[in-house]
């Protein structure tokens, strides 16, 4: 199927595209709102250049593709408790995002999809690392799939939560926790994702430790080969959409004492299956 009222840009085999012909402070209409979904599914994270996003009308192009995920860690802007800061500078002892992750996965239903704005980006660095988790499933071995197939495993959000926002989250409520299949099946896509991340998981269930830690490590190595990846290079105005489902993603920490700033909103999402 093409695509009529976008254009769009793939950047790599294996996902990301660059979408052009669209202002995302301004309602869409039907027709657009349904090839911007497409899109997303199809490249798993799309990219968007010279857009100027308030917290309003961030919010409101979120809404086009589902309910607005509030995060359990971090508090938004007064007003504004669906909206992730993401900010950087000199004095920061850690930043958003710099390992490989999907976004919250330790929540029960972790969310959908995540839209990040800058609008402030460093005069070179800073760049985002996206990698294909399809990709990734279809690439492990056949018996390592037979292996993993029904396997669970735990991601906790204390893990990283704890050593940066102390012992609760936002409102004194427990970090989330939750049991998820180590290959999921995408809802809407059908493919099958390797659903395991060094941020939030901590052990694959109903194995031995030992067995656990040594499998984590190499699906961890293997969540990350450059060839499944594609690379972002923000400039200010710049939005990245991605598919939390099926991607995995890392924020580069290379441009330090200089500042990097937007703002994310994230996509409330179902239970994996
Ligand atoms: C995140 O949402 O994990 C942060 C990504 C980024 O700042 O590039």
């Amino acid at each position: 199927m093409t695509y009529e009222k976008l254009t769009v840009r793939p950047m790599t085999p294996s996902l990301g595209a660059e979408i052009e012909g669209v202002r995302l402070d301004r309602p869409v209409d039907d027709q657009t709102r349904d090839e911007l979904r497409r899109a997303w599914l199809e490249y798993q994270v799309i990219f968007f250049r010279d857009q100027d996003l308030d917290h309003d009308s961030h919010k409101a192009f979120g809404r086009l593709f589902g309910e607005l995920h509030v995060h359990p860690a971090v508090p938004g802007p007064e007003g504004h408790p669906e909206i992730l800061i993401i900010h950087a500078d000199e004095h920061s002892k850690f930043i958003a995002g710099e390992s490989w992750h999907s976004d919250v996965s330790c929540d029960p239903e972790p969310p959908n999809g995540s839209i990040l704005y800058l609008h402030t980006v460093p005069p070179t660095g800073g760049d985002t690392l996206f990698a294909n988790m399809a990709a990734a499933y279809d690439t492990l071995s056949d018996r390592l799939k037979v292996y993993l197939e029904g396997l669970t495993a735990h991601h906790d959000g204390g893990q990283r939560y704890r050593e940066r926002f102390g012992d609760t989250g936002v409102g004194g409520q427990a970090y989330p926790q939750a049991d998820h299949p180590v290959v999921t099946t995408h809802p809407e896509t059908g493919r099958r994702i390797l659903f395991v991340n060094p941020v939030f998981t901590t052990r694959i269930n109903d194995i031995p430790a030992a067995e656990s830690d040594a499998l984590l490590r190499m699906l961890f190595t293997h969540v990350h080969d450059p060839n499944r990846q594609v690379r972002f290079r923000w400039r200010k105005g710049s939005v990245a959409f991605w598919d939390n489902r099926s991607v995995q993603h890392m924020a580069l920490w290379d441009y330090r004492p200089q500042v990097r700033s937007g703002f994310r909103v994230t996509l409330r999402g179902e239970r994996p299956r």
